[in-house]
């Protein structure tokens, strides 16, 4: 099965973490205060899940950072090269007083982009709040709407086929021009919790 790993281990990485390893998918987790301190949260997830090094978890399938914005530039410099693997990028450009980064308009997952030169970098999950993604995901006879967005078609597919599997909607809003924007905080879909019923 699929090892996803986790740039970051709080809210978000927990919550997405636990749907993962339900799933089946085997999760590692790294933080930045080393692995002994995230000893209490995979055994809370279960025997999936383990903490690891950041060499580790750069080493799995699909990466996940989830990471505050404030905490990229830290966290992205110290990671191996990522050419050619997916990268999930949960966050959103929000400072730690809970404010907006200006980016004039440039897609956050833009700057993420250009930080890890050759990684292809697939946005989703950012648009809902953490007790949304730890919802369960079937509500009614639908599913809750995971917008995705990234330049590359295969792995915008893949991490389509990642969310369906842990039970989400996932709609593919194109590339990080077309969706990254109007998925960040701040714009359209931003902060949307909607579900996609069957036709
Ligand atoms: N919370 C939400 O509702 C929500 C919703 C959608 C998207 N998001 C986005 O998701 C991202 C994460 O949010 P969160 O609420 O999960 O934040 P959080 O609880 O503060 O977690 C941040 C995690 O990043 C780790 N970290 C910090 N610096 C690191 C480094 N240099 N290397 C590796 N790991 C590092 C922290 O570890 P230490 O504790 O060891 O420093 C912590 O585990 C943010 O960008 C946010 O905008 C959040």
């Amino acid at each position: 099965m699929m090892k996803i790993g986790f740039i970051g281990a709080g809210k978000i990485a927990k919550a997405l973490a636990a749907k993962l390893v339900r799933a089946g998918y085997q999760v590692i987790l790294t933080n930045s205060r080393g692995p002994e301190t995230l000893q209490g949260l995979v055994e809370e997830l279960g025997v999936n899940a383990r903490a690891g090094s950041i060499a580790e978890v750069s080493a799995a399938d699909v990466i996940v950072l989830s990471v505050r914005w404030s905490q990229i530039g830290q966290a992205l410099p110290q990671l191996p090269p990522l050419t050619g693997k997916i990268v999930i990028d949960i966050t959103n450009p929000i400072l730690d007083d809970g404010t907006l980064t200006d980016l004039r308009g440039r897609p956050s997952s833009r700057v993420i982009a250009a930080l890890l030169p050759g990684a292809k970098v697939v946005k989703t999950l950012n648009h809902l709040y953490v007790k949304w993604i730890d919802a369960d995901p079937a509500v009614e006879n639908g599913r809750r709407v995971a917008f995705l967005s990234g330049d590359d078609p295969d792995a915008n597919k893949t991490v389509s086929a990642i969310l369906e599997n842990i039970g989400f909607g996932p709609v593919n809003l194109g590339t990080l021009d077309a969706g990254g924007v109007i998925q960040q905080a701040g714009f359209p879909l931003g902060g949307l919790n909607l579900v996609r019923f069957p036709a």
